[in-house]
């Protein structure tokens, strides 16, 4: 069942994902030489081969990142299909194109509203029979879309074979958090309710909505980001160690974590929007979407009952910074608070743009008194050289192997999280560009000393 995939289809071929992500990642898997095969685009545009070969140029170009053998090769490789999704021909054609393949995989590369009539066309064609399948998010916007989108790929395709891509999950940084939590003996001791004070999440961008308004109208910082990318890491950074070496194991963990999530009140949440979000191109006057979010959230599982994880995300923040600050509980007596408070360790977990893993630890200052400093333990790695997300899980996803793929029922739980506060009717908090959001977000921690901004450049420690 593990036998790797034979062709590669993309659908939305000429499309702003195949531009961005699936052209570079193809140039990378061809240079290492694990794409020695068919590789067919499908889009409605009126274009030929030639006109899509110039694109894959451009974007490479855009990139920054040709290299003219695997390009040379991309070209050699290379078919397009133009043709209407809805139209039999188009998959007759694609048929024919397939007519060596034994497994081919399909990249759905297209708005999900396409799903059914592409899933539909493949499945009679026969084109979808011991066929991958690959998808993006949005998965959905809200649990009773995703459900029905779940149940279109179920029509055609076994859930072994469709690969739901959360590029998160396929950042090295994200693996390491895995990684590192079931590689080392210290972490498991403290890992749970009885030393973990709060646990925060924090994914901040710099930058505002870039030219996307009309997208981010129907979706918002809570569809964007947390249902998927800011779940998918609570998940792995809270969840049980798996009990076996393969995937099932994983996504096993994975799903009684996020079936442990309690669903979100309205008062566990504070949205945000940057002033000047209404002016952008394809956004509302009286919009009233979030680009920013903050919320607490309980996992009531026996491992963390009580222990509050925060989670906050926004577009204009001050930095461009994903980072978890595990905050430990403080000893349990005082020995030298006469001189300073007792205070407390911490894990830092910074995810990009830089990969870092750091541990605070309390250490005396030289002198008489007994007094301290925090000082911090840290692992660095060098990110240079790194595969990218989407190479990573295309590379991935034609082996058949789906560690770093979500599931159909973690992404329907993850949805049952957030479906209660999705499109609330409260006005959301406008902040000012540049600020780390709406004040009425510091209301929302009560367990620990306020927000852990993540610093501009990793060696910062940030406000902790
Ligand atoms: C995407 C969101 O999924 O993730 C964007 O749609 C966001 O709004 C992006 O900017 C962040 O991903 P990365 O890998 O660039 O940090």
């Amino acid at each position: 069942a593990t036998s790797r995939s034979d062709a590669f289809v993309f659908f939305g071929a000429t499309g702003d994902l195949a531009y961005k992500k699936i052209f570079p990642a193809l140039q990378a898997l061809l240079k290492d030489g694990e794409l020695d095969m068919p590789i067919i685009g499908i889009a409605k545009a009126g274009w030929s081969l030639d006109q899509l070969k110039a694109r894959a140029r451009e974007s490479l170009e855009h990139a920054g990142t040709v290299d003219e053998d695997a390009y040379a090769r991309l070209c050699r490789q290379l078919q397009y299909i133009d043709g209407d999704y809805a139209d039999d021909t188009t998959y007759a054609q694609l048929r024919e194109a397939l007519r060596d393949a034994r497994r081919p995989l399909h990249y759905l590369a297209i708005p999900p509203s396409l799903f059914p009539t592409v899933v539909q066309g493949l499945a009679e064609a026969g084109c979808a029979r011991d066929a991958r399948v690959v998808v993006e998010k949005p998965f959905g916007r809200d649990l009773s879309s995703a459900r029905a989108l779940n149940r279109v790929l179920h029509s055609a395709f076994d859930e072994s074979a469709i690969f739901r891509i959360d590029h998160y999950l396929g950042k090295e940084a994200v693996q390491n958090l895995l990684y590192f939590r079931f590689a080392n003996t210290f972490l498991e001791p403290v890992w749970n309710r009885d030393y973990v004070q709060s646990v925060q999440i924090t994914m901040a961008e710099d930058f505002g909505v870039q030219g996307r308004g009309a997208f981010y109208e129907e979706a918002g910082a809570i569809r964007d980001v947390v249902q998927n990318h800011l779940l998918q890491v609570t998940a792995l950074l809270a969840m049980d160690a798996p009990v076996g070496h393969d995937a099932a194991s994983l996504q096993a963990e994975k799903l009684r974590l996020f079936r442990g999530m309690r669903p979100l009140r309205p008062e566990d949440v504070v949205r945000g929007q940057f002033d000047g979000y209404r002016d952008e191109h394809g956004v509302a006057d009286d919009s009233n979407v979030e680009t920013f979010a903050a919320l607490r959230l309980h996992i009531d599982t026996w491992r963390w009952a009580g222990v509050p994880f925060y989670i906050r995300t926004g577009k204009c923040l001050p930095v461009t910074a994903t980072e978890i600050l595990v905050d430990l509980k403080v000893p349990p007596l005082a020995i030298f608070d006469t001189i300073e408070p007792p205070q407390s360790n911490y894990f830092r977990f910074r995810l990009s743009p830089e990969v870092v893993i750091s541990a605070s630890t309390r250490v005396k200052q030289p002198g008489a008194e007994m007094r301290g400093q925090s000082v911090e333990l840290v692992a660095r790695r060098d990110t240079a050289d790194q595969q990218t997300p989407y190479e990573r899980l295309l590379g991935d996803a034609m082996r058949g192997d789906a560690t770093l793929f979500t599931s159909d029922a973690s992404v329907e739980a993850a949805w049952a999280v957030v479906d209660p506060v999705l499109d609330l009717p409260e006005p959301v908090h406008t902040y000012r560009s540049g600020s780390w959001g709406p004040d009425a977000a510091a209301a929302l921690v009560t367990d620990c000393d306020g927000w852990h901004d993540p610093a501009p450049d990793a060696a910062g420690a940030g406000s902790v």
